[in-house]
């Protein structure tokens, strides 16, 4: 059970090609002071029984807003109110529901949001609700009740978004650890700063941890377990373990017995099958590790593996029919980006979170007047979140932007040209990211945007805005943390 079986791994490829994700070739550049790894999307096409692309939304919304009060040390918001977001949604695309979407799935999720007031909906109720819908020959029992104990059991309010459908929702890449080096996908987050990856013998509320690849002391022969704990709560998701010392190797860089994180129990956010990868590998600075330990970047320019402590990223949009996505270490990698555009600003999360000052936003070329607005840059996010009076003042600049009373949207074609300007460089970003998702995918005219509102601390006074892949993928986006330096930059990507 600790190594993948031929027959797994076909699936687990099958599984990959099922996802649309395809594998980039590294380019290793003659230069050594710098080594590029591919970074693969994630997306996900329509399943069977899928839910309507507004409440999908919602999910990344609220996970968003998860995300935005612990980068900015502000309350969590309670499950109560991610849960209203979502039944607001509901309520509002109710009447004029597609048949396609599934009625009585989204009728008993309705139910069961209108009677559940805390998070911990019992199976045994889905079951019956589901049963309900069965008896009224609406649907298939048994997928209906595993989707909706999916759905529930996977913190249905916020689930991360890699098991939903939709485009671009993350970036991947691969690290071999241990001895002999065996491959395991991380998500590449900008906006946590740990490693981990799931044990052998991890657990999930008693069950496993899914078909991912695991280690231990059986699967590596330099494994060492320094039997000290660690814990990490996500915007979705918990997991916990133990430090680990062992090998590590990125991009052909072979680091020795690096600190890092297995995990030995781990929520669904992480262990679902359908979950594309074995673990989380953090780029923001260790002062906000929550393992306490410097970051797999710290440790390889410590060590000179690296000149510097610089993390570059180019990520792929599914739009664009690539997956040319590169993660650099150590420097930025010049064929990526137009120089001439190239800016440098100084960090100002006194945290350890990647966050830059915008020096203002403009839509169709006319600023909107913010001077205090900064961006947290963060590629584990799908959207770009923003307090409610600014997402507001945005949409009303955008011609055929439409409020429907719970979000915004805006016209799937829209040429709107919306840029954000870094040290007097204009960064436009493509209307086909703020076209998000389609409300109605048959009739493709409006469509939910990808900035939208999540209020975090009190009303007026946030100018920090959670900025995610939405924009990121619009830009080369580097992060220096070397000891004297605290810096972020910007590029236009090369054609
Ligand atoms: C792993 O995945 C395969 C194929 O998807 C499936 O048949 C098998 O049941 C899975 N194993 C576990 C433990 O879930
Ligand atoms: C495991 O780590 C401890 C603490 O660093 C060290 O003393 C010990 O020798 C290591 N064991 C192995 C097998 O590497
Ligand atoms: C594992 O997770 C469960 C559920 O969240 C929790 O009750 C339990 O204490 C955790 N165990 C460890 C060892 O962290
Ligand atoms: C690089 O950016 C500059 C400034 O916007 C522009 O004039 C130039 O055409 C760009 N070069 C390429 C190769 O796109
Ligand atoms: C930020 O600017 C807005 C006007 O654009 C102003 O109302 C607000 O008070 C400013 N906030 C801070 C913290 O300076």
């Amino acid at each position: 059970m600790h190594s993948l079986s031929i027959a797994q791994f076909a699936s687990v490829v099958a599984s990959v090609l099922i996802w649309g994700v395809v594998l980039a070739i590294s380019h290793p550049l003659p230069q050594s002071e710098f080594i590029s790894i591919p970074i693969v999307r994630i997306h996900t096409p329509a399943m069977t029984l899928s839910y309507h692309p507004s409440i999908i939304h919602q999910q990344h919304v609220n996970r968003g807003i998860r995300r935005l009060a612990h980068m900015t040390g502000r309350a969590q918001p309670s499950y109560e109110r991610l849960w209203s977001n979502i039944r607001e949604r509901i309520d509002n695309l109710y009447d004029n529901l597609q048949p396609r979407y599934n009625h009585a799935s989204l009728e008993i999720l309705k139910h069961m949001l209108s009677s559940a007031n805390t998070r911990k909906t019992n199976r045994l109720q889905m079951l019956s609700a589901a049963s309900v819908s069965a008896t009224s020959g609406d649907s298939d029992l048994e997928s209906l009740s595993n989707s909706l104990m999916n759905a529930a059991s996977a913190g249905f309010v916020n689930t991360i978004g890699l098991d939903i459908q939709s485009n671009d929702v993350g970036y991947l890449a691969t690290v071999k650890i241990g001895t002999p080096p065996r491959n395991f996908r991380v998500l590449v987050d900008s906006g946590s700063a740990d490693l981990w990856v799931g044990g052998e013998g991890c657990r999930n509320n008693g069950k496993g941890c899914g078909n991912h690849t695991r280690l231990g002391p059986h699967t590596s022969t330099t494994f060492n377990d320094t039997m000290e704990q660690w814990s990490i709560t996500y915007g979705t998701g918990a997991v916990s373990g133990h430090l680990v010392q062992d090998d590590i190797t990125i991009a052909g860089l072979k680091y020795s017995r690096l600190k890092f994180g297995v995990a030995r129990n781990a929520s669904d956010e992480f262990t679902s099958n359908t979950i594309p990868f074995d673990g989380l590998l953090g780029f923001a600075k260790s002062t906000i590790s929550q393992q306490q330990t410097p970051t797999l970047l710290e440790s390889l320019h410590k060590v000179g593996l690296i000149k510097n402590a610089i993390a570059s990223y180019k990520i792929p949009r599914l739009a664009d029919g690539k997956d040319d996505g590169e993660l650099t270490l150590g420097a930025t990698n010049p064929a990526k980006f137009n120089a001439s555009t190239f800016v440098t600003v100084e960090n100002v999360n006194k945290m350890g979170f990647w966050e830059a000052a915008i020096d203002s936003v403009s839509v169709n070329g006319i600023s909107l007047g913010w001077s205090n607005r900064t961006a947290i840059l963060d590629t584990g996010t799908t959207l770009l979140i923003a307090p409610q009076e600014d997402v507001d003042t945005i949409h009303q600049a955008i011609p055929g932007a439409n409020f429907d009373g719970s979000g915004w949207t805006v016209p799937c074609k829209m040429s709107t040209s919306l840029a954000l300007t870094f040290k007097g460089q204009e960064f436009p970003i493509d209307p086909r990211d703020i076209a998000f998702l389609p409300l109605d995918e048959d009739n493709p005219e409006m469509c939910m945007s990808g900035i939208s509102a999540g209020n975090v601390g009190f009303f007026g006074q946030t100018t920090e805005w959670l900025v995610g892949d939405v924009f990121l993928k619009n830009v080369y986006f580097s992060t220096n943390a070397n000891e004297d330096r605290d810096e972020i930059s910007f590029a236009h990507l090369a054609d």
